[in-house]
């Protein structure tokens, strides 16, 4: 996050700051998981959350990902290089190009204040090209490192928004909190690599009926409204600038 202008700037002076929201630069990144293309509610919840985020910081800079598009291949050996250490021999040209690709999305992911990410829940786990992607980011010496006392996350400071799609309800009891490994999943993940600030937009209960499914998503926009106004570093920008 940089502060992209001054307060005694004389663009700042001709310009009056109203918030610091207005000139604190922010890196966005938005990712869509849903094989549902046009009738993905997860997507659409994304595209609202992200639309949100904009309106209130404006000096965002978005960047897009479509992993229903652009899906990384499932590890394996070849792309498991990263891990491989220094000195261990020298990388075939297929190895070398599946690192490239994980090299790609975790700088990308490391350089992200903000991540709005949809996640639909199928056969009770997240998307298989949600959990590639993941597979490709949770790298040792990149988002989290092992220590005497045990894991340590690398990549904190970060704000996750998760948009849950879900057809059933699960979020109303322990049976279906125990049943589901998609926002539960994500959690752990993403706290794992360090991130302290997950938020979840759901709309649940989605194959339940109309009525179910337009008060699933009408209570999706309040939680928008809610979880769009300030990002965890926003704080420390701000004392910083
Ligand atoms: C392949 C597939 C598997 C699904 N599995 C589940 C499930 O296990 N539990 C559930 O409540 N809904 C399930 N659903 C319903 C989805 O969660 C629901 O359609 C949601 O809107 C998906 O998000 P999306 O619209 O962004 O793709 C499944 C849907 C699909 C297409």
């Amino acid at each position: 996050m940089a502060v992209i202008q001054d307060e005694h700037s004389l663009t700042a002076q001709l310009n009056p700051i109203h918030s610091f929201k207005d000139i604190i630069m922010s890196k966005l990144l938005h990712i869509d998981s849903s094989i549902l293309g046009g009738n993905s509610v997860s997507r659409q919840l994304t595209a609202q959350i992200v639309a949100s985020w904009r309106a209130s910081h404006p000096a965002t800079e978005v960047s897009y990902l479509d992993l229903a598009v652009d899906t990384p291949s499932h590890l394996s050996a070849e792309s498991l290089g990263f891990s491989v250490p220094a000195g261990a021999g020298e990388l075939n040209a297929v190895q070398k190009r599946e690192n490239a690709i994980s090299e790609a999305l975790v700088a990308q992911f490391l350089a992200a204040d903000v991540l709005v990410i949809g996640a639909p829940l199928y056969n009770f786990a997240i998307p298989t090209q949600l959990k590639a992607w993941i597979d490709r980011v949770a790298q040792v010496g990149r988002t989290f490192t092992y220590t005497d006392k045990g894991p340590v996350g690398l990549a904190g400071g970060k704000t996750v928004i998760i948009a849950s799609a879900r057809g059933g309800v699960y979020s109303t009891s322990d049976a279906g909190n125990a049943m589901e490994h998609q926002e539960s999943y994500l959690k752990t993940v993403f706290g794992f690599f360090g991130v302290t600030d997950v938020r979840v937009v759901r709309a649940e209960g989605l194959a339940m009926g109309e009525a179910a499914k337009a008060a699933a998503l009408a209570s999706a926009e309040i939680d928008i409204t809610m979880q769009t106004k300030t990002a965890a570093n926003e704080a420390q920008a701000t004392l910083a600038a």
